[in-house]
Protein backbone atom coordinates (compact mmCIF):
# COMPACT_ATOMS: atom_id res chain seq x y z
CA UNK A 1 0.00 0.00 0.00
CA UNK A 2 1.31 3.30 -0.45
CA UNK A 3 2.67 5.52 2.12
CA UNK A 4 -0.44 8.55 1.44
CA UNK A 5 -2.34 9.58 -1.44
CA UNK A 6 -1.99 13.35 -2.37
CA UNK A 7 -3.85 15.09 -4.76
CA UNK A 8 -1.80 17.59 -6.58
CA UNK A 9 -3.72 20.51 -7.44
CA UNK A 10 -1.25 22.39 -10.74
CA UNK A 11 -2.60 25.88 -11.87
CA UNK A 12 -1.32 28.40 -14.15
CA UNK A 13 1.73 30.33 -13.61
CA UNK A 14 5.54 29.95 -14.50
CA UNK A 15 6.42 27.52 -11.74
CA UNK A 16 3.97 25.06 -13.17
CA UNK A 17 6.41 23.00 -14.63
CA UNK A 18 8.13 22.62 -11.22
CA UNK A 19 5.01 20.78 -10.20
CA UNK A 20 6.40 17.70 -12.48
CA UNK A 21 9.65 17.73 -10.05
CA UNK A 22 7.42 17.81 -6.78
CA UNK A 23 5.57 14.67 -8.23
CA UNK A 24 8.49 12.60 -8.63
CA UNK A 25 9.74 13.28 -5.31
CA UNK A 26 6.49 12.12 -3.81
CA UNK A 27 6.59 8.94 -5.88
CA UNK A 28 10.14 8.47 -4.86
CA UNK A 29 8.60 8.51 -1.40
CA UNK A 30 6.40 5.86 -1.82
CA UNK A 31 3.38 8.17 -1.96
CA UNK A 32 0.48 7.71 -5.11
CA UNK A 33 -0.01 11.36 -6.13
CA UNK A 34 -3.19 11.57 -8.47
CA UNK A 35 -2.74 14.85 -10.52
CA UNK A 36 -5.58 17.82 -10.90
CA UNK A 37 -4.64 21.28 -13.05
CA UNK A 38 -6.82 24.33 -13.49
CA UNK A 39 -7.47 25.11 -17.45
CA UNK A 40 -4.97 27.68 -17.19
CA UNK A 41 -2.28 25.64 -16.14
CA UNK A 42 -2.78 23.57 -19.50
CA UNK A 43 -1.35 26.79 -21.43
CA UNK A 44 2.16 26.47 -19.28
CA UNK A 45 2.54 22.05 -19.37
CA UNK A 46 0.37 19.40 -20.89
CA UNK A 47 -1.98 17.40 -18.84
CA UNK A 48 -0.09 14.23 -20.79
CA UNK A 49 3.12 14.66 -19.06
CA UNK A 50 1.02 13.80 -15.37
CA UNK A 51 -0.77 11.23 -17.42
CA UNK A 52 1.84 9.46 -18.51
CA UNK A 53 4.26 9.41 -15.22
CA UNK A 54 0.99 8.71 -12.91
CA UNK A 55 -0.63 6.28 -14.72
CA UNK A 56 -4.38 8.28 -14.60
CA UNK A 57 -6.57 10.25 -16.00
CA UNK A 58 -5.62 14.19 -15.24
CA UNK A 59 -8.79 16.13 -14.40
CA UNK A 60 -9.11 19.33 -15.86
CA UNK A 61 -12.52 19.75 -16.68
CA UNK A 62 -14.95 17.84 -15.26
CA UNK A 63 -17.56 18.14 -17.73
CA UNK A 64 -15.54 17.06 -20.34
CA UNK A 65 -16.98 13.80 -22.11
CA UNK A 66 -13.73 11.94 -21.82
CA UNK A 67 -13.94 12.53 -18.01
CA UNK A 68 -14.23 8.76 -17.17
CA UNK A 69 -15.50 9.27 -13.36
CA UNK A 70 -19.19 11.23 -13.89
CA UNK A 71 -18.85 12.84 -9.91
CA UNK A 72 -14.93 13.14 -9.90
CA UNK A 73 -14.44 16.09 -7.66
CA UNK A 74 -16.57 14.01 -4.80
CA UNK A 75 -14.29 10.89 -5.63
CA UNK A 76 -10.90 12.63 -6.66
CA UNK A 77 -11.55 14.86 -3.34
CA UNK A 78 -12.74 11.90 -0.76
CA UNK A 79 -9.87 9.77 -1.78
CA UNK A 80 -6.73 11.98 -0.55
CA UNK A 81 -4.84 12.61 2.19
CA UNK A 82 -3.38 15.75 1.11
CA UNK A 83 -4.38 18.31 -1.04
CA UNK A 84 -0.94 20.08 -2.44
CA UNK A 85 -1.28 22.84 -4.95
CA UNK A 86 2.08 23.35 -6.24
CA UNK A 87 2.14 26.09 -7.88
CA UNK A 88 -0.86 28.14 -6.53
CA UNK A 89 -2.02 31.20 -8.35
CA UNK A 90 -2.90 34.56 -6.79
CA UNK A 91 -5.99 33.39 -7.88
CA UNK A 92 -7.15 30.04 -6.60
CA UNK A 93 -5.61 31.59 -3.41
CA UNK A 94 -8.38 33.86 -3.43
CA UNK A 95 -10.60 31.29 -4.81
CA UNK A 96 -10.16 28.99 -2.63
CA UNK A 97 -10.45 31.34 0.31
CA UNK A 98 -13.83 32.41 -0.94
CA UNK A 99 -15.96 29.22 -1.20
CA UNK A 100 -15.83 29.97 -5.26
CA UNK A 101 -16.26 26.61 -6.84
CA UNK A 102 -16.17 27.25 -10.85
CA UNK A 103 -14.22 24.48 -11.97
CA UNK A 104 -12.63 20.82 -10.80
CA UNK A 105 -9.79 22.52 -8.52
CA UNK A 106 -11.89 24.37 -6.41
CA UNK A 107 -15.23 22.23 -6.02
CA UNK A 108 -12.60 19.66 -5.20
CA UNK A 109 -11.24 21.75 -2.22
CA UNK A 110 -14.61 22.48 -1.37
CA UNK A 111 -15.37 18.91 -1.05
CA UNK A 112 -13.03 17.43 0.68
CA UNK A 113 -12.10 17.15 4.13
CA UNK A 114 -8.31 16.65 3.75
CA UNK A 115 -5.17 18.42 4.58
CA UNK A 116 -4.18 21.53 2.60
CA UNK A 117 -0.96 22.70 1.70
CA UNK A 118 -0.44 25.62 -0.76
CA UNK A 119 2.63 26.79 -2.27
CA UNK A 120 2.41 30.03 -4.25
CA UNK A 121 4.83 31.70 -6.71
CA UNK A 122 3.48 34.62 -8.64
CA UNK A 123 5.07 38.42 -9.08
CA UNK A 124 6.81 40.12 -6.14
CA UNK A 125 3.52 42.98 -5.86
CA UNK A 126 0.84 40.05 -6.58
CA UNK A 127 2.59 38.49 -3.64
CA UNK A 128 2.81 41.77 -1.57
CA UNK A 129 -1.33 43.01 -2.20
CA UNK A 130 -3.19 43.41 0.45
CA UNK A 131 -5.93 41.33 -1.12
CA UNK A 132 -3.94 37.85 -1.62
CA UNK A 133 -2.35 38.56 2.02
CA UNK A 134 -5.70 38.70 3.03
CA UNK A 135 -7.07 35.83 1.06
CA UNK A 136 -3.90 33.95 3.14
CA UNK A 137 -4.63 35.11 6.23
CA UNK A 138 -8.27 33.83 5.55
CA UNK A 139 -6.93 30.37 4.90
CA UNK A 140 -4.62 29.94 7.47
CA UNK A 141 -7.22 30.56 9.69
CA UNK A 142 -9.29 27.58 7.53
CA UNK A 143 -6.48 25.05 9.18
CA UNK A 144 -4.83 25.59 5.16
CA UNK A 145 -0.97 25.53 5.61
CA UNK A 146 1.59 27.46 3.62
CA UNK A 147 4.72 26.29 2.39
CA UNK A 148 5.89 30.16 1.66
CA UNK A 149 7.49 31.49 -1.32
CA UNK A 150 11.17 33.35 -1.41
CA UNK A 151 12.80 36.16 -2.19
CA UNK A 152 15.01 35.65 -5.53
CA UNK A 153 14.85 36.55 -9.82
CA UNK A 154 11.24 36.25 -10.93
CA UNK A 155 9.92 35.24 -14.19
CA UNK A 156 9.22 38.80 -14.62
CA UNK A 157 13.06 39.89 -14.10
CA UNK A 158 12.64 41.47 -11.31
CA UNK A 159 13.94 40.34 -7.91
CA UNK A 160 12.28 40.21 -4.37
CA UNK A 161 9.37 37.95 -2.58
CA UNK A 162 7.02 34.83 -4.89
CA UNK A 163 9.33 32.63 -6.22
CA UNK A 164 8.17 28.94 -5.33
CA UNK A 165 10.11 27.66 -2.27
CA UNK A 166 12.78 24.66 -3.51
CA UNK A 167 10.90 21.40 -4.29
CA UNK A 168 12.62 19.66 -2.30
CA UNK A 169 11.63 21.51 0.98
CA UNK A 170 7.94 21.90 -0.05
CA UNK A 171 7.75 17.59 -0.18
CA UNK A 172 9.44 17.64 2.68
CA UNK A 173 6.96 20.16 4.43
CA UNK A 174 4.52 17.83 2.77
CA UNK A 175 5.60 14.72 4.28
CA UNK A 176 6.18 15.94 7.81
CA UNK A 177 2.68 17.42 8.39
CA UNK A 178 1.01 13.89 6.68
CA UNK A 179 3.76 12.13 9.55
CA UNK A 180 2.89 13.94 12.47
CA UNK A 181 -0.63 13.89 11.15
CA UNK A 182 -0.48 10.07 11.44
CA UNK A 183 1.81 9.98 14.44
CA UNK A 184 -0.97 11.39 16.33
CA UNK A 185 -3.56 9.47 15.25
CA UNK A 186 -5.45 12.55 14.16
CA UNK A 187 -8.18 12.14 11.59
CA UNK A 188 -6.47 14.62 9.34
CA UNK A 189 -9.51 16.44 8.63
CA UNK A 190 -8.57 20.26 8.42
CA UNK A 191 -12.36 21.43 9.16
CA UNK A 192 -12.37 19.06 12.83
CA UNK A 193 -8.56 21.10 13.30
CA UNK A 194 -10.20 24.53 13.10
CA UNK A 195 -13.26 23.53 14.83
CA UNK A 196 -10.57 22.05 17.71
CA UNK A 197 -8.62 25.57 17.78
CA UNK A 198 -12.00 27.66 17.81
CA UNK A 199 -13.56 25.46 20.80
CA UNK A 200 -14.26 27.76 23.71
CA UNK A 201 -14.93 31.01 21.34
CA UNK A 202 -17.79 32.50 20.53
CA UNK A 203 -18.43 33.33 16.58
CA UNK A 204 -17.66 36.92 17.13
CA UNK A 205 -14.18 35.59 18.38
CA UNK A 206 -13.47 33.07 15.85
CA UNK A 207 -10.18 33.38 13.88
CA UNK A 208 -11.76 34.45 11.36
CA UNK A 209 -13.57 37.40 12.46
CA UNK A 210 -10.67 38.42 14.24
CA UNK A 211 -8.81 38.63 10.90
CA UNK A 212 -11.14 41.05 9.72
CA UNK A 213 -11.34 43.19 13.16
CA UNK A 214 -8.32 44.39 14.69
CA UNK A 215 -6.67 41.49 14.99
CA UNK A 216 -4.42 41.23 11.51
CA UNK A 217 -2.72 44.38 12.14
CA UNK A 218 0.05 42.04 11.24
CA UNK A 219 -0.84 41.43 7.55
CA UNK A 220 1.76 42.34 5.18
CA UNK A 221 4.93 42.02 7.89
CA UNK A 222 7.44 39.05 7.19
CA UNK A 223 8.86 37.94 10.99
CA UNK A 224 11.94 36.51 11.20
CA UNK A 225 12.63 35.10 14.48
CA UNK A 226 15.07 33.40 16.51
CA UNK A 227 13.73 31.17 19.17
CA UNK A 228 15.56 28.33 21.96
CA UNK A 229 19.34 27.67 22.90
CA UNK A 230 21.98 26.94 20.75
CA UNK A 231 24.15 23.53 21.19
CA UNK A 232 28.14 24.10 20.51
CA UNK A 233 29.98 21.03 20.29
CA UNK A 234 32.67 19.94 22.78
CA UNK A 235 33.02 16.77 20.80
CA UNK A 236 31.02 14.21 18.91
CA UNK A 237 29.14 13.47 22.45
CA UNK A 238 29.43 16.78 24.74
CA UNK A 239 28.06 20.39 23.93
CA UNK A 240 27.82 23.67 25.52
CA UNK A 241 24.07 24.71 26.25
CA UNK A 242 21.96 27.01 28.11
CA UNK A 243 18.48 26.69 30.00
CA UNK A 244 16.71 28.81 27.02
CA UNK A 245 13.16 26.52 26.21
CA UNK A 246 12.09 28.35 23.23
CA UNK A 247 8.16 28.95 25.17
CA UNK A 248 8.80 32.97 24.57
CA UNK A 249 9.69 33.16 21.27
CA UNK A 250 7.27 30.44 20.02
CA UNK A 251 4.53 32.32 21.89
CA UNK A 252 5.76 35.73 19.85
CA UNK A 253 5.63 33.97 16.40
CA UNK A 254 1.73 32.18 17.69
CA UNK A 255 0.86 35.39 18.33
CA UNK A 256 2.06 37.22 15.00
CA UNK A 257 1.05 34.48 12.67
CA UNK A 258 -2.74 34.84 14.40
CA UNK A 259 -2.31 38.51 13.62
CA UNK A 260 -2.00 37.91 10.06
CA UNK A 261 2.00 37.98 9.70
CA UNK A 262 4.39 35.67 7.58
CA UNK A 263 6.70 34.20 10.20
CA UNK A 264 9.64 32.22 9.82
CA UNK A 265 11.29 31.00 13.13
CA UNK A 266 15.14 29.82 13.16
CA UNK A 267 14.89 27.41 15.91
CA UNK A 268 17.61 26.04 17.80
CA UNK A 269 17.23 23.48 20.65
CA UNK A 270 13.75 23.73 22.35
CA UNK A 271 11.96 21.81 25.09
CA UNK A 272 8.66 22.70 23.05
CA UNK A 273 6.59 22.15 19.67
CA UNK A 274 6.52 25.21 17.51
CA UNK A 275 3.33 26.40 16.68
CA UNK A 276 0.80 25.43 13.56
CA UNK A 277 1.31 28.14 10.47
CA UNK A 278 4.84 29.21 11.10
CA UNK A 279 7.78 28.18 8.58
CA UNK A 280 10.58 26.76 10.83
CA UNK A 281 14.22 26.28 9.71
CA UNK A 282 16.42 24.37 11.86
CA UNK A 283 19.58 26.27 13.14
CA UNK A 284 21.24 24.21 16.26
CA UNK A 285 24.90 25.94 16.49
CA UNK A 286 25.27 29.29 16.66
CA UNK A 287 27.12 29.08 13.33
CA UNK A 288 24.09 27.48 11.96
CA UNK A 289 21.47 29.49 13.47
CA UNK A 290 23.36 32.43 11.95
CA UNK A 291 23.74 31.07 8.29
CA UNK A 292 19.90 30.02 8.31
CA UNK A 293 19.48 34.11 9.61
CA UNK A 294 21.14 35.77 6.99
CA UNK A 295 19.41 33.23 3.89
CA UNK A 296 15.97 34.15 5.33
CA UNK A 297 16.63 37.94 6.15
CA UNK A 298 15.86 38.88 2.68
CA UNK A 299 12.19 37.80 3.40
CA UNK A 300 12.13 39.53 6.56
CA UNK A 301 10.34 42.84 7.49
CA UNK A 302 11.52 42.62 11.17
CA UNK A 303 13.72 40.11 12.69
CA UNK A 304 13.16 39.30 16.26
CA UNK A 305 16.51 37.35 18.11
CA UNK A 306 14.80 36.01 20.82
CA UNK A 307 16.91 32.94 21.18
CA UNK A 308 19.88 32.07 23.64
CA UNK A 309 22.69 31.98 21.24
CA UNK A 310 25.91 30.56 22.87
CA UNK A 311 28.57 33.77 22.57
CA UNK A 312 31.46 31.59 22.69
CA UNK A 313 31.69 27.99 21.03
CA UNK A 314 34.91 25.07 21.86
CA UNK A 315 37.91 26.41 19.29
CA UNK A 316 38.22 22.80 17.96
CA UNK A 317 35.70 19.93 18.33
CA UNK A 318 37.62 16.77 17.35
CA UNK A 319 36.07 14.35 15.80
CA UNK A 320 36.22 11.44 18.41
CA UNK A 321 35.08 11.60 22.05
CA UNK A 322 37.61 13.31 24.18
CA UNK A 323 38.97 11.05 26.56
CA UNK A 324 39.56 11.02 30.41
CA UNK A 325 43.00 9.43 30.56
CA UNK A 326 43.24 10.07 33.57
CA UNK A 327 43.52 13.93 34.04
CA UNK A 328 41.93 15.96 36.83
CA UNK A 329 41.20 18.88 35.28
CA UNK A 330 40.18 19.72 31.26
CA UNK A 331 40.67 23.32 29.97
CA UNK A 332 38.37 24.82 26.91
CA UNK A 333 39.61 26.60 24.51
CA UNK A 334 36.83 28.93 23.67
CA UNK A 335 35.88 31.92 20.37
CA UNK A 336 33.53 33.78 19.57
CA UNK A 337 30.47 32.52 17.62
CA UNK A 338 29.03 35.21 15.19
CA UNK A 339 26.68 37.92 16.08
CA UNK A 340 23.82 37.40 14.89
CA UNK A 341 21.56 40.28 16.07
CA UNK A 342 24.75 42.69 15.34
CA UNK A 343 25.30 41.20 11.64
CA UNK A 344 21.35 41.22 11.09
CA UNK A 345 21.18 45.28 12.10
CA UNK A 346 24.47 45.86 10.05
CA UNK A 347 22.78 44.16 6.79
CA UNK A 348 19.69 45.92 7.43
CA UNK A 349 17.50 47.01 4.36
CA UNK A 350 15.34 50.26 4.63
CA UNK A 351 12.16 49.43 7.10
CA UNK A 352 13.79 46.06 8.67
CA UNK A 353 12.61 46.41 12.44
CA UNK A 354 15.18 44.93 14.83
CA UNK A 355 14.32 43.18 17.79
CA UNK A 356 16.85 41.94 20.74
CA UNK A 357 16.17 39.81 23.73
CA UNK A 358 18.13 40.80 26.99
CA UNK A 359 18.22 38.11 29.73
CA UNK A 360 20.30 39.53 32.82
CA UNK A 361 20.85 38.51 36.30
CA UNK A 362 21.71 42.06 37.56
CA UNK A 363 21.69 45.69 36.44
CA UNK A 364 19.12 44.37 33.74
CA UNK A 365 17.83 47.83 32.47
CA UNK A 366 21.78 49.23 32.28
CA UNK A 367 22.72 46.14 30.32
CA UNK A 368 19.74 46.11 27.76
CA UNK A 369 20.23 49.75 26.72
CA UNK A 370 24.00 49.02 26.27
CA UNK A 371 22.63 46.13 24.09
CA UNK A 372 20.19 48.17 21.94
CA UNK A 373 22.93 50.68 21.48
CA UNK A 374 26.00 48.67 20.57
CA UNK A 375 23.96 46.48 17.95
CA UNK A 376 22.15 49.32 16.68
CA UNK A 377 18.64 47.71 17.97
CA UNK A 378 15.18 49.50 17.72
CA UNK A 379 13.81 48.00 20.54
CA UNK A 380 14.87 45.15 23.18
CA UNK A 381 12.82 43.23 25.54
CA UNK A 382 15.03 43.11 28.98
CA UNK A 383 14.20 40.24 31.28
CA UNK A 384 15.43 39.60 34.70
CA UNK A 385 15.75 35.79 35.03
CA UNK A 386 15.59 36.31 38.77
CA UNK A 387 12.56 37.60 39.03
CA UNK A 388 9.73 35.13 40.51
CA UNK A 389 7.88 33.97 37.27
CA UNK A 390 10.16 35.66 35.03
CA UNK A 391 13.12 33.54 32.51
CA UNK A 392 13.39 30.29 31.15
CA UNK A 393 11.28 27.10 31.09
CA UNK A 394 8.64 29.19 32.72
CA UNK A 395 4.87 29.66 31.17
CA UNK A 396 5.05 33.08 32.46
CA UNK A 397 7.52 36.38 32.14
CA UNK A 398 8.04 40.01 33.77
CA UNK A 399 10.00 42.40 31.09
CA UNK A 400 10.41 46.15 30.27
CA UNK A 401 10.21 46.88 26.78
CA UNK A 402 12.79 50.00 26.02
CA UNK A 403 12.84 51.32 22.36
CA UNK A 404 15.03 53.38 20.32
CA UNK A 405 12.95 56.52 21.07
CA UNK A 406 13.76 56.08 25.03
CA UNK A 407 9.84 55.04 26.05
CA UNK A 408 10.53 52.06 28.60
CA UNK A 409 7.18 49.76 29.43
CA UNK A 410 7.02 47.31 32.35
CA UNK A 411 5.27 44.27 31.85
CA UNK A 412 3.92 42.71 34.74
CA UNK A 413 4.31 38.96 35.25
CA UNK A 414 2.03 37.08 32.80
CA UNK A 415 1.14 34.43 30.21
CA UNK A 416 4.21 33.84 27.94
CA UNK A 417 1.41 34.51 25.14
CA UNK A 418 0.11 37.73 26.49
CA UNK A 419 3.22 39.04 26.60
CA UNK A 420 4.03 38.08 23.19
CA UNK A 421 0.95 39.97 22.05
CA UNK A 422 2.26 43.65 23.87
CA UNK A 423 5.46 42.87 22.47
CA UNK A 424 4.23 42.86 18.58
CA UNK A 425 1.90 46.26 20.09
CA UNK A 426 5.10 47.83 20.34
CA UNK A 427 6.47 46.28 17.25
CA UNK A 428 3.40 47.91 15.66
CA UNK A 429 3.82 51.62 17.44
CA UNK A 430 7.57 51.34 16.29
CA UNK A 431 6.23 50.74 13.03
CA UNK A 432 4.23 53.64 12.64
CA UNK A 433 6.30 56.15 14.46
C1 LIG B 1 2.89 34.06 -18.88
C2 LIG B 1 2.04 34.16 -17.65
C3 LIG B 1 2.60 33.82 -16.43
C4 LIG B 1 1.84 33.91 -15.26
N1 LIG B 1 2.41 33.58 -14.06
C5 LIG B 1 1.69 33.68 -12.93
C6 LIG B 1 2.28 33.33 -11.69
O1 LIG B 1 3.43 32.92 -11.59
N2 LIG B 1 1.51 33.46 -10.57
C7 LIG B 1 0.21 33.91 -10.62
O2 LIG B 1 -0.42 34.02 -9.56
N3 LIG B 1 -0.36 34.21 -11.79
C8 LIG B 1 0.33 34.12 -12.95
N4 LIG B 1 -0.25 34.43 -14.14
C9 LIG B 1 -1.67 34.85 -14.15
C10 LIG B 1 -2.58 33.64 -14.05
O3 LIG B 1 -2.29 32.73 -15.11
C11 LIG B 1 -4.03 34.08 -14.10
O4 LIG B 1 -4.32 34.79 -12.91
C12 LIG B 1 -4.99 32.93 -14.24
O5 LIG B 1 -6.32 33.41 -14.21
C13 LIG B 1 -4.79 31.88 -13.19
O6 LIG B 1 -5.72 30.85 -13.35
P1 LIG B 1 -5.76 29.58 -12.40
O7 LIG B 1 -5.54 30.06 -11.02
O8 LIG B 1 -7.13 29.02 -12.58
O9 LIG B 1 -4.71 28.63 -12.88
C14 LIG B 1 0.48 34.34 -15.33
C15 LIG B 1 -0.08 34.65 -16.57
C16 LIG B 1 0.69 34.55 -17.70
C17 LIG B 1 0.06 34.88 -19.04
Amino acid sequence: MSKFRIGLGVTGGIAAYKAIEVMRLLQKAGCEVSVAMTRHATEFIKPLTFRALTDQYVIVDDYDPANPDPIAHINFSQNIDLLLIVPATANIIAKFANGVADDFLTSTYLASTARVMIAPAMNTTMWEQPATQRNIALLKADGVRFVEPVAGELACKTVGTGKLEDVENIVSQALSLLETTDNRQQTGDRRQETRDKNQGTSPSESPVSSLLSHDSDLLGEHILITVGGTREAIDPVRFISNHSSGKMGFAVAEAAAARGADVTVVSGVTSVEPPENVKVVRGISAKEMHEAVMKELPNATVFIGSAAVADYRPANAPAEKIKKDGKETMSLELVKTPDILADVSKNRTNGLLVIGFAAETSDVIEYARSKMEKKGLDMVVANDITKDGAGFNTDTNVATIITKNGSETDLPKMPKREMADRILDEIIRLRKE
